[in-house]
């Protein structure tokens, strides 16, 4: 039942009419109708639609697969939609012609490391261009399920390449700017996520934060997503899950939430009235739909006996506030429930005016008169402004993790012989990752190599990602003995970190670690080491490696990522990435329970926590590292040395035994708080670069009963400084919102005593003092 939907095999249901697929009030049979006057509110168009139909066409309206209602007009609407990294296979998109195909950027992951917030905005416009065109074609509907965007918690989790990375404030960046890109349009890196306007009523496409929440494991530890209770303490569920999802909602203003698989503490996330009801809805002011993941709502009953009959698993999910089922239950068992009593025809009424609301805002219900995207035709699919962007994120996010003797950028020189190795050397789909659509063209790692030299080979050396066997390393040792240089391209793909499939270990799979030392020991010239994966990789054994000058990490880098690994490695693009996930130690893996949900650590279990704002054990690399191939120093560091609060933060809370203070938050007299810190950043080297600048808030001793983070990034800015130039580089901290600490009861506070910023190797004191 769950796996059917989960694996996509629904056969595609094609479009009734050119014009897009569910577009209602085109005809006579609906076009008097006051829902179909696109001059009147949309509130007073749902309120007309939802009058005129009876119980079972609402209930045939709240599940993923929507009826038509030939009577009114309607047709029906297929939700599901998805859209991570551009149009993907989904069962309401169908590639086709004429539109067979379209722009594959880089999986989230590899452009979230570009920290380029119009990047991420960029992408989604051009994704929300490529669907309409698809619509309009009669090849999906507008309602997509993405981002995703739960915290990458644990690095085996399959899906952890689908998000933007650990930091709940780096998350809530890429939340807003790609949710507003797919909706809306226009927000550059320039437009303070605070200052965004309120939603415009018309959506481009509707966009779905995704899966709230703390849904971050697939199967492991013998059991899984579905059956997972995930416990969770209200601290970790405050300053970390939920963030994300709150930008998403209130910065990104996204018109569709989806509840996930798993119970928090007990309950599962789609009957959770008070995650959906008091916190979505009444707390984050949420308009949109609320969407269960795909059977979700079966699986109360059917697979996890949360309820003990159908009817109360309807129930259950309506009366918490969810509005549209992926799946068919509702559909089925709706009428009982509503006919025994346990839920109303009103909860009905309000998740069918939820769901309709959002397919009004889209346009599908303006007729043809409202189409105000009806010119986009197959021709803005794969455009070579859209397929460049996809370049240009993958450039942007690779991260050079090593470079000793500066090695990298290779002359460029066309006698050069270069021997291309490792199972990804080649890689087509493999640079996709997770929920993929068909792209336009691909570009390997082989092919970008011989844009630049005529003297490349290729060889695998493995079979396949797998790597089971050695037989192919004496043909891949040959080529490095006989070749100036040698690019190993190593790692995963979806055998290895999917959906519906953790890693188990966070070393190379098979023999590929065998087979890049073999290789490495003959090579006669440098050995560029590079990594192709989601999740990160233990490999230690090429950090202290001295034949292996250079590791790159390049995530999946989509279509054309094999042409952005070649423009890295000749200096065509200067790597300025960073990691948005900590690269922790194989030992990790042994040590640490994927299903220990906890972020912060425990030494009487020994525990080491998670993420770098936690975790207290070794690191293979930090996040935020990367490096360049030129350097950059900060000087004229700027920023108040002391902050004086005086009962503008609400109540004082009585002395902790600690001699701490802690002021409950409550954002009222924040802005006299607020300050800039300025600094000058100088390229010193003598090539043009990209530079991210990331700022931390260090918390002081004092709050060390709150176990807070050890550090917390508050901001961060990408920049392009000219070889020997400086620039001024600002940012703005809300001192309420950037140095509050979460404490064990989930309430942001401010503590009495000196925090630092952190900026590259400049640390600066900034002491708060807290007056009733
Ligand atoms: C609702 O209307 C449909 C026609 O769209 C009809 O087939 C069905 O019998 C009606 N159901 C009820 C309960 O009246
Ligand atoms: C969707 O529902 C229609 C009937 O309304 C049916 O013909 C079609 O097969 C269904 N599609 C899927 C994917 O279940
Ligand atoms: C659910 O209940 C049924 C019947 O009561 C039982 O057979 C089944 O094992 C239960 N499943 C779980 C997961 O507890
Ligand atoms: C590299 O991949 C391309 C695209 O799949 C394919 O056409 C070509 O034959 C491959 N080359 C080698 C040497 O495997
Ligand atoms: C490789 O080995 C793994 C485990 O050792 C096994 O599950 C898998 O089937 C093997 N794959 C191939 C292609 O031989
Ligand atoms: C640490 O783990 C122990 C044993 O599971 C538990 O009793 C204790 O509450 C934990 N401490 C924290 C701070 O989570
Ligand atoms: C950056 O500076 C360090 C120390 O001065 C030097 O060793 C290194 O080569 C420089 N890197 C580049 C890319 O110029
Ligand atoms: C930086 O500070 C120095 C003095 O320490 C001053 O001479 C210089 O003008 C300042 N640079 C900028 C860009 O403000
Ligand atoms: C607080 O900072 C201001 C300037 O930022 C400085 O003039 C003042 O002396 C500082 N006060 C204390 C008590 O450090
Ligand atoms: C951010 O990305 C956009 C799109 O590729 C690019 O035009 C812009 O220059 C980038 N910003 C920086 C500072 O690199």
């Amino acid at each position: 039942m769950l796996a059917l939907l989960f694996f996509f095999s629904i056969a595609w249901a094609p479009a009734e009419s050119r014009g897009g697929a569910g577009a209602a009030c085109t005809d006579s049979r609906s076009s008097s109708f006051p829902f179909c006057d696109v001059s009147l509110p949309v509130p007073d168009r749902v309120a007309d639609l939802v009058g005129r139909m009876n119980l079972s066409e609402k209930i045939a309206q709240i599940v993923s697969n929507a009826s038509g209602i030939p009577r009114l007009g309607i047709p029906g609407y297929q939700w599901w939609e998805e859209a991570l990294h551009g149009v993907a296979e989904s069962p309401g998109v169908k590639f086709a012609a004429p539109v067979p195909s379209a722009t594959s950027f880089p999986q989230v992951i590899l452009t979230v490391a570009s920290f380029n917030s119009s990047l991420w905005n960029k992408i989604a416009q051009a994704i929300s261009i490529e669907a309409i065109a698809m619509y309009n074609a009669g090849r999906s509907g507008l309602t997509f399920w993405s981002p995703n965007i739960n915290i990458f918690r644990d690095p085996r989790w399959g899906r952890g390449q689908e998000t933007p990375g650990e930091d709940p404030l780096l998350s809530s960046k890429y939340a807003a700017y790609f949710v507003r890109g797919l909706q809306e349009g226009d927000y550059d890196e320039g437009t303070a996520i605070s200052t965004m306007q309120r939603r415009p009523t018309r959506l481009k496409v509707s966009s779905c934060c995704k899966h709230f929440t703390a849904y971050d494991m697939e199967k492991s530890e013998g059991t899984d997503c579905f059956h997972f209770n995930a416990q969770v303490t209200v601290q970790d569920l405050q300053d970390t899950f939920d963030p994300p999802f709150r930008s998403c909602i209130v910065d990104g203003q996204a018109s569709g939430l989806m509840c996930s698989y798993n119970r928090v503490n007990g309950v599962p996330s789609c009957a959770d009235y008070t995650f959906l009801t008091e916190t979505v809805r009444n707390s984050w002011g949420f308009e949109g739909y609320i969407v269960s993941d795909c059977d979700a709502v079966a699986l109360l009953y059917e697979y996890i006996n949360y309820t003990t009959t159908a009817e109360d698993a309807v129930a259950d999910v309506l009366s918490a506030g969810m509005d549209l089922n992926c799946g068919t239950f509702l559909l089925r068992h709706t009428a009982a429930a509503i006919e025994q009593g346990k839920v109303t025809e009103a909860a009905v009424d309000r998740a069918l005016s939820n769901v309709m609301t959002v397919r009004m805002r889209l346009g599908l219900f303006d007729g043809n008169s409202g189409e105000t995207y009806n010119s986009i035709g197959p021709d803005a699919v794969c455009t070579r402004e859209h397929r460049q962007l996809s370049l240009e994120a993958a450039e942007q996010g690779i991260v050079l993790l090593k470079n000793s003797g500066n090695v990298l950028p290779f002359p460029r020189n066309d006698l050069m012989t270069i021997a291309v190795i490792g199972p990804s050397g080649n890689a087509t789909e493999t640079m996709l990752g997770n929920y993929a659509g068909v792209p336009c063209q691909y570009i390997t790692p082989f092919q970008g190599l011989q844009e630049y030299t005529k003297g490349v080979v290729f060889e695998p050396g493995c079979k396949d990602i797998m790597c089971n066997d050695t037989t192919l390393f004496l043909a891949a040792v040959r080529a490095a003995e006989n070749s100036d240089a040698v690019v190993i391209v190593v790692g995963l793909d979806k055998d290895q970190e999917r959906e519906g499939l953790d890693r188990t270990s966070l070393l190379l799979p098979g023999y590929q670690q065998d087979l890049v030392l073999e290789v490495s020991k003959v090579a006669k010239g440098p050995v560029i080491l590079v990594v192709m994966s989601g999740g990160p990789i233990d490999v230690t054994f090429a950090k202290g490696n001295c034949k292996i000058s250079s590791v790159l990490w390049v995530g999946y880098p989509g279509e054309a990522g094999g042409k952005a690994i070649a423009r890295v490695i000749f200096g065509d693009h200067n790597p300025a990435g960073r990691l948005p996930m900590t690269w922790y130690p194989q030992a990790f893996a042994e040590h640490v329970s994927i299903l220990n949900m906890h972020l912060r650590p425990n030494t009487s279990t020994g525990f080491p926590g998670r993420t770098y704002r936690f975790y207290t054990g070794e690191n293979v690399y930090e996040f935020g590292h990367g490096l360049s191939y030129t350097n950059f120093t900060y000087t004229n560091f700027s920023a108040p040395s002391n902050i004086t609060a005086r009962n503008t933060v609400a109540i004082r809370t009585p002395l902790r035994e600690d001699g701490a203070r802690h002021f409950p938050i409550d954002y009222t007299g924040c802005e006299a708080l607020a300050f800039k810190v300025v600094a000058y950043i100088s390229n010193t080297g003598t090539r043009d670069s990209d530079h991210i600048s990331l700022l931390y808030a260090i918390p002081p001793a004092a709050s060390s009963s709150l176990s807070p983070p050890r550090k917390q990034l508050i901001s961060f800015k990408r920049q392009h400084l000219i070889a020997g130039r400086c620039a001024k580089v600002e940012f703005d901290v809300d001192t309420c919102k950037d140095l509050g600490l979460t404490n064990e009861a989930g309430t942001k506070v401010l503590v009495h005593g000196d925090y630092k910023l952190s900026l590259g190797d400049i640390e600066h004191v900034i002491s708060l003092t807290l007056l009733s």
